[in-house]
């Protein structure tokens, strides 16, 4: 499946695995790439000089290109310069397009890119120099930048960039990777889906509620917001209800590199393997695709489903055998 972003990134499959807090750690993200899709971590608060040898030993398995996420409330540039250094792409989130920041990417030989939620975003980004950017709809798992549905963003960011266009949003199945495909995305980045891979470092309890839900048990709410306010984000509606009944600060531990670090009451971290004590209580982000997530598989599973069922649909063998 040849598209102007693998191409750019010099993959084999158009998928790009979500950058994920931690849950997207670098198992997960060189399976992707072995898989042939792109791999991102986001490994946040990370020191730089942990991040580096990480991100040795990821590039070192992954096979295929593989990236760093960088949200711009918790930017550390140090932290961009070794991700720039050792990666195929630096991509950012949750800030105004900077043409700074990618010049620094540029600088160590990487691509640049960003997550948008708006066209006037989009083409915030391609001025900043971006080589491809992210439309992200408001069915996303996580936190979400704009307001609209990713069909209509994605139509107005192709008319408004020239630059590949990944489209974000409640991507995860065969079906909804060929619709965007079709509509002109190179890639669909896929976070959720992910969740439910072998490989991700996601809490079992997480993963169960994951398991049993569908669109309908996910909502935009704000009610996370313990050091990252004013930035709305998806969730399994039960997390929110819970966190609200407990008093209990902080609600549990989260081993992050080599330190183990408080969950405050509604923060925003997900919970990993490593984390001790109310799960329930956290951040169980979740997109509108979160149906599809019905069995642990591992990360190359879903990669096949996704890109052989979207080559026969495209092909327009709609009555082909999906999942
Ligand atoms: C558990 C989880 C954590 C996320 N963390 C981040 C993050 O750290 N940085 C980021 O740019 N986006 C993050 N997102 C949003 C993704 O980049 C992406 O937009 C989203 O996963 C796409 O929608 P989907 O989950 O329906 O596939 C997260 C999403 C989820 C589900």
């Amino acid at each position: 499946m040849h598209t102007r972003f693998t191409e750019l990134l010099g993959c084999r499959a158009p998928i790009q695995l979500a950058g994920m807090g931690w849950v997207a750690g670098p198992d997960l993200a060189a399976a992707v790439a072995r898989a042939g899709g792109a791999g991102t971590v986001a490994p946040h608060m990370l020191p730089a000089p942990a991040l580096a040898p990480m991100l040795d030993q990821l590039v070192a398995r992954a096979a295929g290109p593989v990236g760093v996420n960088v949200l711009i409330p918790f930017l550390d540039p140090d932290a961009v310069d070794v991700a720039a250094s050792r990666t195929r792409y630096v991509e950012f989130f949750y800030g105004d397009p900077d043409h700074t920041l990618v010049e620094r990417v540029h600088a160590h030989g990487a691509l640049a890119a960003w997550q948008v939620g708006s066209p006037g975003e989009a083409v915030a980004a391609e001025q900043a120099g971006c080589d491809f950017v992210i439309a992200q709809g408001i069915e996303a798992g996580g936190h979400v930048r704009g307001s609209t549905a990713l069909l209509p963003l994605l139509d107005a960011v192709l008319d408004a960039v020239d630059v590949p266009v990944v489209a974000a949003g409640g991507i995860a199945t065969a079906r909804g990777l060929a619709a965007v495909l079709a509509a002109g995305a190179g890639a669909a980045r896929i976070g959720t889906r992910f969740l439910a891979a072998a490989e991700a470092d996601v809490h079992p309890d997480y993963r169960e509620a994951l398991v049993g839900a569908v669109a309908a048990d996910t909502e935009l709410t704000e009610a996370f917001s313990t050091t990252w306010p004013d930035a709305p984000h998806r969730v399994l509606r039960t997390c929110i209800t819970t966190a609200r009944t407990r008093t209990a600060d902080p609600v549990a531990t989260i081993v992050l590199g080599d330190a183990t670090v408080p969950v405050p009451r509604l923060g925003p971290m997900a919970p990993t393997r490593s984390t001790t004590g109310d799960v329930a209580a956290m951040a169980l982000y979740a997109g509108q695709g979160v149906a599809a997530v019905r069995e642990i598989l591992p990360a190359a599973e879903i990669v096949a489903e996704l890109t052989d069922g979207a080559e026969r649909l495209l092909r327009g063998d709609a009555r082909s055998s999906i999942s």
